[in-house]
């Protein structure tokens, strides 16, 4: 897809350290977004197993992983569209990959606190945007 910016050097600068310093609440973090991703959509519980401990320290560490890889992206690239292939058989659709943009959102909004900029808060967006543009792209190809 065509439509997505890419992230600058800058964003990826802002996500990089913004995610720094969610490192000390990692695990409250990790609460934080799936307490409020299943408010967003209550729907979405049911494609998760019962027991939410390894799902929550396998999406922090890949997040943490692709945050990294910004400064490759042809390198992350190839990683994130195995992901997003996988989420197929998660079945996990493309609308619902917005949801989950806006539950990491407000989770970084309330870790961060005032440190969740209007500058962070771009950066993030851009940076979860090409993400999930690269999941749902591959999903679609074998
Ligand atoms: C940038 C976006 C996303 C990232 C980085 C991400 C990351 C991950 C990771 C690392 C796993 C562990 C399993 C694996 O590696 O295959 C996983 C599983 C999963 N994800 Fe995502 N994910 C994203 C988007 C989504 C979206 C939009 C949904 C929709 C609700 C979703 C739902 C799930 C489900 C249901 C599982 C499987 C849980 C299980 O059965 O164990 N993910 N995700």
């Amino acid at each position: 897809m065509t439509s997505m910016p890419l992230p600058t050097p800058a964003h990826i600068t802002l996500v990089q350290t913004s995610w720094q310093r969610c490192q000390p609440i990692i695990d409250t973090a990790a609460n934080l977004f799936y307490d409020r991703l299943f408010t967003l959509d209550p729907s979405l519980r049911s494609l998760f197993p019962a027991e939410m401990g390894e799902q929550k320290k396998k999406l922090m560490t890949m997040i943490s992983a692709a945050v990294a890889g910004l400064n490759d992206l042809n390198a992350l690239v190839p990683v994130v569209q195995k992901l997003g292939r996988r989420h197929v058989a998660y079945k996990v659709e493309a609308r619902h990959y917005p949801v989950v943009g806006q539950a990491l959102l407000d989770t970084l909004a309330t870790g961060l606190g005032p440190a969740f900029t209007p500058e962070v808060k771009e950066a993030w967006t851009v940076v979860y945007g090409v993400l999930a543009d690269t999941m749902i792209s591959a999903a679609s190809t074998p």
